[in-house]
């Protein structure tokens, strides 16, 4: 799967999707999250369209997608690279930023494992990511979802003729990878928005679906389908 190629044909129209009130509850809890705990040398892995950009001064955006880059309409510096391989010495950075979904569709032990070597000692990594709650609510029971095996984690739909693939984490195994990988979790929070086919969708939500998304708040947090995690290196 070419997601360089995939998002350069998405471009165009990524920038609706700030409209769009699950995208807008996501980010109400993104950008508080970096307010609070990005700090110093910033790397933004995955910056897109550079969303989170103009939140701080020091930040450099990066992006394995020329198309998303050409519409960062922030002043801070950007560069092409993917989040596998990043172009930039050991122990550079104080914070880094992996928000909404990258590490879903890229490799993501080999991009844990790049963000650990360029985060200085006690930097930190703040990721948000689709988690397994994010698959289709009706066709999966919560008993099923805890016995998820990697398969079963990917969802795959169409986007433009394109076929997509995204892997989806279980709070567990990502705190397990970034352990591994040499961090330890600092913070954990997550987001329960409306399955598909509200996903994305650009209406406004109903009542009904409003007090729902209250009243799930209320939920354990591991069952919400996005997740937002701070790190810390070790
Ligand atoms: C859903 S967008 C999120 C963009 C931005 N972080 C935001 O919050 O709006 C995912 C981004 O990850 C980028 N991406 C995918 N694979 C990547 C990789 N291997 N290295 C760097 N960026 C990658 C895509 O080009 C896309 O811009």
């Amino acid at each position: 799967m070419n997601f360089r190629r995939i998002y350069n044909r998405l471009s165009r129209t990524y920038d609706m999707r700030h409209t769009s009130p699950t995208t807008l509850e996501i980010r109400k809890k993104e950008v508080p999250l970096v307010r609070r705990f990005a700090s110093g040398r910033v790397l933004d892995v995955g910056c897109g369209t550079g969303f989170h950009l103009p939140l701080l001064k020091n930040i450099t955006g990066m992006d394995i997608s020329e198309g998303m880059l050409r519409l960062v309409k922030s002043e801070n510096p950007v560069l092409q690279a993917s989040a596998e391989r990043i172009p930039f010495r050991d122990r550079s950075f104080d914070s880094i930023l992996c928000m909404f979904s990258v590490l879903n569709v890229c490799n993501y032990k080999k991009a844990i494992k790049e963000m650990q070597r360029i985060l200085k000692p006690r930097g930190i990594a703040i990721v948000s990511v689709a988690s397994i709650w994010d698959l289709d609510y009706d066709s999966l029971t919560e008993k099923k979802k805890i016995k998820l095996t990697n398969e079963m984690k990917k969802k795959r739909f169409q986007v433009s003729g394109e076929d997509v693939e995204l892997y989806l984490f279980s709070k567990e195994e990502l705190v397990d990878l970034f352990e591994e990988g040499g961090f330890s979790l600092k913070l954990f929070d997550s987001l329960f928005i409306l399955q598909k086919p509200r996903w994305g969708d650009l209406t406004r939500f109903s009542v009904r679906e409003k007090i729902r998304l209250r009243v799930e708040r209320f939920y354990p947090k591991e069952y919400g389908c996005i997740y937002l995690m701070v790190f810390r290196k070790l």
